[in-house]
């Protein structure tokens, strides 16, 4: 079991989740378990889970542990954060399909789990009343992406390099079975198509959410000499690696297709800036911590949860915002 980081003044000798007091000095321990701690979105909204834990200015410990692509790593971590008597799991599915022992576990010792970034089926999370749901609807990701490819192609006319008056596309997806890669691809395809723009499928490939498998994809789109005018990509670091190979390739950023990712990461904006991909999407995990934060100490003090912006009870969603080169600077403040 790997332990990315442990947070906190002091790992008391805890006897059980006391989740029903709301003495404002008692200590709180948060677990935390991520599916793969390299994955660039989610160390950044750890991270900021991780800072919005210490400046509390309250007694919190935080465990956070990188399950390694492995569900059965993750439910040994969840057992072994039970054992130490956290107050609140929140954990990163690695597998979205397989949350029932965590459920099972989490019901048996009365432990509250906020699932967070990888969605479970609804059916799972009303299986038991202490299961919370943390993420963004990723229905509109896709339409922001679509969004700005279509104001794009719009104002940029040389983009149709062949002239044929249709843009020839390829798909950068995430990982086969996440929600955020279906539903992207779909719903921004349908956006540029929705706002009048001739689309032709080159392809797609899965690139599992990383910048060395997209890059290896785009490299053989290069070598194979197919002609590509848009590169929608499911998130920023698929996106850059698609410009990793143009940029190995020699090819100029005139003579590259348009580009687009989702998420905002540091490197993504930093693309934006450098002019070397053309749009991202805000995928906020500022905003996705604090408010897993804030619900894990609320369920880990027994408080109230009104006023957290919970639907159902269940789901706490942040918007997705399109981010371009106009707007830039308010994320680059963040
Ligand atoms: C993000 C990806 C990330 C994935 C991990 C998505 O919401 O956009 O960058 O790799 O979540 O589950």
């Amino acid at each position: 079991m790997k332990r990315l980081m442990c947070i906190g003044l002091l790992m008391m000798a805890l006897g059980g989740c006391a989740s029903n007091t709301s003495d404002e000095n008692r200590q709180i321990h948060i677990g935390v378990s991520v599916y793969d701690e390299y994955d660039t979105f989610i160390s950044e909204l750890t991270q900021y889970f991780y800072s919005y834990a210490t400046q509390d200015g309250r007694n919190i410990t935080v465990e956070i542990y990188s399950a390694e692509k492995s569900q059965l790593t993750q439910n040994s971590q969840v057992q072994g954060m039970i054992a130490d008597a956290c107050d609140v799991i929140c954990v990163n599915l690695v597998d979205r399909t397989a949350p029932s022992k965590i459920i099972d576990m989490a019901r048996n010792s009365n432990t509250p789990v906020i699932f967070f970034n990888r969605e479970l089926v609804s059916e799972d999370l009303l299986r038991w009343k202490k299961l919370y749901y943390v993420g963004a609807d990723a229905y509109q990701s896709g339409q922001l992406q679509g969004e700005s490819a279509a104001a794009y192609l719009r104002e940029h006319p040389e983009a149709d390099r062949n002239g044929d008056n249709m843009i020839q596309y390829f798909v950068l997806e995430g990982e086969a079975g996440h929600q955020d890669a279906i539903i992207r691809s779909e719903s921004s395809v349908d956006k540029i198509l929705e706002e009048g723009i001739v689309l032709e499928k080159e392809g797609y490939a899965i690139a599992d959410w990383s910048r060395t498998q997209a890059q290896t994809q785009v490299a053989l789109l290069i070598k194979e000499n197919r002609n590509v005018e848009l590169i929608l990509a499911n998130n920023d670091d698929m996106a850059l690696g698609a410009i990793d190979a143009y940029r190995n390739a020699n090819i100029k950023k005139e003579d590259r297709p348009a580009i687009f990712g989702i998420d905002g990461t540091e490197v993504g904006l930093e693309a934006v800036l450098s002019r070397e991909l053309d749009g991202t999407v805000f995928n906020d995990m500022k905003g996705q911590a604090e408010a897993m934060f804030a619900l894990a100490k609320a369920l880990s003090l027994g408080e109230p949860l009104d006023g957290l912006g919970l639907i159902d009870n269940k789901y706490i969603r942040l918007p997705y915002e399109a981010i371009s080169l106009d707007n830039i600077d308010k994320y680059l403040e963040e």
